[in-house]
């Protein structure tokens, strides 16, 4: 059922509850005045471990990409020592064609902030760094805004209402990056923001042990500490009253994908853009009754679910669900930021495939061998294929290539050439075709072949 009122979007209006034009920045005050920062006050006044067991409850799941339930993590760090613990927010928002984080930062930058004071009061950790994507300018002015207002207000530093954490007044700062997707990584981003090049880490151990500095650090999406006001506000039943279920028959243990969720659009659709759904909703849903449908008379050939790593959809996959099991369903990597890119039948699949393949290996840190150099050989044997110069034993080895690359193979140290790997392997699975008939045609496809005569 479409959702009927905005909820982590209440205060930014967003279609079809509200104008875009009419967006503006919520200073404290406005913030305030629209039951900002009850909850944080609520949260003061219960125990700690009480507040992560209500996140735990609302089986909220991480909003950067993997999915993984905020409580549980939270659950993970060891017991305080008085020494310092560490919240590292992940405001990178690299992945292509994902722009949703952006939007709270804009527009709403005290509703995550106040995500980040509760789960530091939860958690115990006394500072946080936000880290925010180099190249975001603007939203870094707005965070620096609110966090001005924040410090001004009571909520961080001395005399701030959530009391000393681990004997130190609780702080928040804001860390820029330079402009490395790697950086994204949760341990690329931890190493960048100690000064060294953003190399991802091996784990275990993992952030909530050993993470900056070597101390135990809790590291979340913009979006997910978001989303932890309103839960606690309105408690764990409430938000799993939206978006989707269990499986019938799942055991409890397996996670859901209760909530709402913001839903990025871009490509030839007639309103790109981001928009607040359930999770769950088609993905033809999402396209047609909030991105307007294909603009200019374009049909729609593939979508990228959210960010490149996903992998694709295809025709026949038009109407999958958006929600966290669309992995295991649709042969695709997973939801990932649920930031859709749509692709129209006039696009060669291959050109898609080796500008992906070039991403990923302008990326690559450089660290593993099967990702630096398994990226560089996808990038030129797509290169090749496109030029008319590939030939049929390029597209095997091509799959073979990046079936084995990726820390689920168990060959590099972090996710980046899992996504790599993804992306290639279902595109050239699923639109093998063009794939077959660019070698064929020495590079020249038919709109037949793409599917669009
Ligand atoms: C190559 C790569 C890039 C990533 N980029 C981002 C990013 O830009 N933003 C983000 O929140 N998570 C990103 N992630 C996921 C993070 O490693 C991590 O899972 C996430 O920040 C945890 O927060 P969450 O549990 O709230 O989603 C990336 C992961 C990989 C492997
Ligand atoms: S998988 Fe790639 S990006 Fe990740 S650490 Fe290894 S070389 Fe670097």
């Amino acid at each position: 059922m479409p959702l009927d009122t905005p909820i982590l979007t209440r205060r930014i209006p967003t279609p079809p509850f509200g104008d875009p034009a009419e967006r503006k920045y919520i200073p404290y005050y406005r913030y305030v005045e629209t039951d900002g920062y009850a909850s944080l006050d609520q949260a003061v006044g219960m125990e700690p471990k009480a507040v992560i067991d209500i996140v735990k409850a609302s089986e909220l799941r991480g909003r950067g990409g993997a999915g993984f339930p905020a409580g549980v993590k939270w659950g993970f760090l060891p017991p305080e020592d008085g020494k310092r613990r560490y919240l590292a927010i992940n405001a990178d928002e690299s992945e292509p064609a994902t722009f949703k984080d952006r939007m709270l930062m804009d527009f709403d930058p005290h509703l995550v902030i106040e995500g980040i004071a509760i789960c530091m009061h939860a958690c115990r950790l006394d500072t946080a760094y936000f880290y925010i994507r180099g190249e975001y300018h603007h939203q870094r002015d707005m965070m620096l805004k609110a966090i001005a207002e924040a410090y001004g207000n009571g909520i961080f530093g001395p005399g701030s209402r959530m009391g000393q954490i681990n004997g130190r007044d609780p702080e928040l700062h804001l860390h820029r990056g330079a402009g490395a997707y790697i950086c994204g990584e949760e341990t690329g981003l931890l190493e960048s923001l100690e000064g060294k090049r953003g190399w991802p880490r091996i784990k275990p151990p993992f952030p909530a042990v050993a993470g900056a500095f070597g101390r135990p650090t809790i590291i979340n999406n913009v979006e997910t500490l978001a989303y932890v006001p309103l839960i606690l506000q309105h408690g764990a039943d409430w938000f799993k009253g939206y978006g989707k279920g269990r499986a019938e028959g799942a055991p409890p243990t397996v996670p859901a994908s209760f909530g709402t969720k913001l839903f990025g659009i871009s490509g030839p659709v007639k309103k790109p853009g981001v928009y607040e759904e359930n999770l769950g909703i088609p993905m033809s849903e999402l396209i047609e009754r909030l991105g307007g449908g294909m603009r200019d008379g374009r049909k729609y050939k593939a979508a990228i679910p959210g960010g490149i790593s996903m992998g694709v959809l295809d025709r026949e996959q038009y109407d999958a669900p958006l929600d966290f099991d669309i992995g295991k369903k649709y042969a695709c990597l997973g939801l990932g930021t649920a930031c859709v890119t749509v692709i129209p039948e006039d696009f060669s699949m291959v050109s898609v495939a080796r500008n992906v393949a070039r991403f990923f290996s302008h990326e690559s840190c450089g660290q593993c061998t099967p990702c630096r150099e398994g990226t560089n050989w996808m990038y030129k044997m797509l290169s090749r294929i496109e030029q008319g110069d590939g030939t049929t034993k390029d597209l095997d080895l091509l799959l073979e290539l990046s079936g084995s690359m990726g820390s689920m193979p168990g060959t590099t140290i972090c996710g980046l050439a899992d996504g790599a790997n993804w992306a290639i392997r279902t595109i050239v699975n699923k639109f093998w075709d063009e794939f077959e008939a660019a070698v064929v045609h020495r590079g020249r496809v038919s709109l037949a072949v793409l599917g669009a005569a």
